[in-house]
C-alpha cells in the first residue's frame, strides 16, 4: 500500500473510532452549572430530607447529587435496562459517551439517543459518580427484580445509596410496579427534569395522583406535574421564570402558570435545568405540600 493511502487509512481509523469524549464539556459544568446547582441546593433545599425520588430520572445521578444537600437515598426510575458492572476503571462505549455530553451540555438524557444503543445505564452512572469525586462505589443487582441495581459510595464524606429501577409508570405498566412505589412512600422530595411531559398527560393518571397522594415536595421544570394540580395544596416557591414549553409536540401550555410567574417577575436562572436550551427560560417549582393536606 502506498505511504499516502496507508497515512489516510490511520487517519480514518483514528478519527472514525474515536468516542465523543465528554472531558471538555463535563469541566465546562464543572466550571459554570456544579457550582450553581450546588449554590441553588444550599439556599433552598435544606429542609428537604433524604430520600430524593427521581421518576423519569434515568441514568441522571448528576442533578439531585448537587442539588440535594440532605440526600442519603436517590430512587431513580427510567426504561432503561441496568445491570451491575465492574466498578473500576469505569469504561463507557461511544453510546455512553455520547449519551454523557447531552447531560453535561443540554442538562438532560435524551430517550431517543438512550433508546438507540444505550444497553446498560449503570456505568453511566458510575462514570457521573466518579467525575463528582465519589469514593468506596460498590455495585450490586437488587435481589428479585430484573434491571435493578443498587450502588453505595461515599460523597463529601457521607455515605450513599443509589437505587435503580427500569420500570414503566404509564397506566399501563404501573400496576406491575405499585407494590414498588408503595413501599417508596412517603416521598420526601420528588424530582422531576425534562420528563418529557409524561406527568400531563392522560395515560400517566394514576402515577400523577399517587405523586400527588404521597410527595411531600415536588421540585421540578414545567415537564412535571402541571400548576393546576399543585396550586391548591401546595405552598409554590418559583426561581426563574416560566414561558411556556420548548418546541415539544403535544402543546402542554399552562397559560395560569404563566400569569402566575408574570405576576412574580423573577429574575432569569443561569441554571441549566431541562429542556430550553437557552431559548425559553429555565424554571424550578418547590411546591411543598401545606401542612393541612394529609398525606
Ligand atoms: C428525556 S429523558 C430525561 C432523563 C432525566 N430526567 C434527565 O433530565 O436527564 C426521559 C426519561 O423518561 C423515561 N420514560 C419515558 N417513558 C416512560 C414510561 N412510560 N415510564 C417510565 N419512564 C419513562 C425515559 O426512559 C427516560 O429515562
Amino acid at each position: 500500500m502506498k505511504m499516502k493511502y496507508f497515512l489516510l487509512l490511520i487517519a480514518f481509523i483514528v478519527v472514525g473510532v474515536r468516542p465523543t469524549f465528554a472531558g471538555p464539556l463535563f469541566d465546562k459544568f464543572r466550571e459554570t452549572q456544579q457550582q450553581y446547582l450546588t449554590d441553588f441546593g444550599n439556599q433552598y433545599l435544606q429542609e428537604v430530607g433524604e430520600h430524593v425520588f427521581y421518576p423519569f430520572g434515568g441514568p441522571d445521578v448528576t442533578y439531585p447529587l448537587l442539588m440535594f444537600p440532605n440526600f442519603e437515598v436517590l430512587t431513580l426510575m427510567g426504561l432503561e435496562p441496568a445491570k451491575p458492572v465492574e466498578t473500576y476503571p469505569v469504561a463507557l462505549d461511544n453510546s455512553a459517551l455520547s449519551n454523557l455530553s447531552s447531560l453535561y451540555k443540554r442538562s438532560f438524557f435524551i430517550t431517543d439517543q438512550m433508546a438507540s444503543g444505550l444497553r446498560n445505564v449503570v456505568a453511566l452512572i458510575l462514570k457521573q459518580l466518579e467525575n463528582l469525586d465519589a469514593s468506596d462505589i460498590t455495585v450490586q443487582a437488587i435481589e428479585g427484580r430484573s434491571n435493578a441495581v443498587e450502588i453505595k459510595f461515599i460523597y463529601k464524606e457521607k455515605p450513599r445509596t443509589i437505587r435503580y429501577y427500569k420500570a414503566g409508570l404509564d397506566n399501563k405498566q404501573i400496576e406491575k410496579n405499585l407494590d414498588l412505589l408503595k413501599t417508596l412512600k412517603p416521598f420526601d422530595v420528588v424530582l422531576f427534569k425534562a420528563a418529557s411531559y409524561l406527568p400531563h398527560q392522560r395515560k400517566f393518571s394514576t402515577f400523577r395522583s399517587f405523586m400527588l397522594e404521597n410527595a411531600k415536595t415536588f421540585v421540578q421544570d414545567s415537564t412535571g406535574i402541571p400548576y393546576k394540580y399543585l396550586k391548591d395544596h401546595f405552598k409554590l416557591d418559583l426561581h426563574g421564570q416560566y414561558l411556556k414549553p420548548y418546541k415539544f409536540p403535544g402543546g402542554f401550555e399552562q397559560v395560569n402558570f404563566r400569569k402566575y410567574s408574570e405576576e412574580l417577575n423573577n429574575k432569569k436562572l443561569n441554571i441549566r435545568f431541562g429542556y430550553g436550551g437557552g431559548f425559553v427560560p429555565t424554571n424550578i417549582l418547590i411546591a411543598t405540600r401545606k401542612k393541612d393536606v394529609a398525606l
